[in-house]
């Protein structure tokens, strides 16, 4: 197939703000670069996208997206490689998961190719923006929102389709301790949980909240049937290592985001001769196996937390500590993604898009 070649406006910022930027202090998420991407989606076709300084954005107070939640985003990183050049990791596999979110939302839906042609973009016009430091990484949100100005309760029939990125830091700086949530729910079948929709962050809010006010950093959503399942947490997907085999979720059903990071942890652990399961997990297994010492890993895996050691579970008022040496598996792994990532290994999958 001939990739269809898009073209964007460019109109470049008179005034960069990059001198103003702490390289060595980068928090995650509040600092944004010079540009943004900017499409419209109106009478059925999407206009000529533009690349135009970062800025505010002007919405009637009736906007559909504000009322009723058609929203849908992605979260993708570009870093430095060896040689200096930017490198993307799978955008193909965001584009792919983009659309499906829009299509669940009955929103517009854009092409993957174009999307990631999109991103690439951006990327490029702001790609002083990624950070030389190691670990540090130009985070990149793609998201789209319905903009009819109109309260009746229907699909808009209007969107807007933009790209900003933000230099960033790690996002959880320090092993995180998760509780187990039994009584509220992510998601249920039937619903939403597979998109990456805004309404799901903001159901989430509150539960977390209340566990972040036990000391808690985040949840592990269970079943909303049942509470017997292991799903995800809100932010990353969920892998354990039992008896040696790498554990996790299967995505069959319609709750869980079909996480690429996690998705590309098992083959690379697969690639590397670790034995993957992905199934239901029930809670019981999990704590059962803690107390007898066979669960010897345990993290979440996503784009921003990246490889996210779990050190406590807490679990009906017990906390479960999980040994944090050796973590052999998840550190092998990680260490792997890593190189990979920044091109520092050859890369055998073809996973790694230069820009
Ligand atoms: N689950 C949820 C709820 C998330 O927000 C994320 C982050 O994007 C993930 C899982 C991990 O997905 P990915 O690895 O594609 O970033
Ligand atoms: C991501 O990992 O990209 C997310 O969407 C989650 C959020 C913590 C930034």
């Amino acid at each position: 197939m001939i990739e269809e070649k898009i073209d964007v406006k460019i109109t470049p910022t008179q005034e960069s703000r990059i001198n103003q930027v702490d390289w060595e202090n980068l928090p995650f998420g509040k600092i944004f670069s010079d540009h943004m991407l900017e499409m419209n989606y109106i009478n059925g076709k999407w206009s000529t996208p533009e690349i135009k300084p970062f800025s505010q954005l002007s919405l009637h107070p009736a906007t559909s997206a504000i009322h009723y939640g058609q929203s849908v985003f992605e979260g993708m990183k570009a870093v430095r490689g060896e040689a200096g050049d930017v490198l993307l990791f799978r955008p193909e596999k965001n584009a792919q998961r983009f659309k499906e979110s829009c299509e669940r939302m009955c929103m517009a839906t854009i092409e993957p190719d174009i999307f990631v042609q999109l991103v690439k973009q951006i990327v490029d016009v702001d790609r002083d923006w990624v950070p030389q430091k190691e670990g540090y990484s130009l985070y990149i949100r793609p998201f789209m929102f319905a903009t009819d100005d109109y309260i009746g309760i229907k699909p808009s029939g209007t969107y807007k389709f933009l790209i900003f990125t933000c230099p960033v830091g790690h996002y959880y700086s320090k092993p995180v301790k998760v509780k187990i949530e039994e009584y509220y729910s992510r998601a249920v079948e039937g619903g939403v949980g597979r998109a990456k929709t805004s309404g799901n962050y903001a159901a989430s809010l509150y539960p977390a909240k209340k566990a972040q006010e036990e000391g808690f950093d985040q949840l592990i959503w269970t079943d909303a049937k049942e509470h017997k399942y292991i799903e995800e947490s809100g932010t990353m997907n969920v892998v354990f290592e039992i008896d040696g085999k790498l554990v996790t979720p299967s995505e069959e059903s319609d709750t869980i985001l079909k996480g690429i990071t996690k998705r590309s942890v098992l083959e690379i652990a697969q690639s590397m001769g670790i034995e993957v399961e992905e199934r239901k997990v029930t809670v019981e297994e999990v704590i059962t196996a803690i107390k007898e010492g066979r669960l010897t890993d345990a993290f979440g895996a996503g784009t921003a937390a990246t490889i996210a050691p779990i050190q406590t579970i807490g679990y009906r008022g017990e906390l479960y500590e999980v040994p944090m040496e050796p973590r052999e598996t998840s550190n092998k792994i990680k260490e792997y993604l890593v190189n990979l990532k920044t091109g520092k290994i050859k890369d055998p999958f073809g996973w790694i898009i230069k820009v």
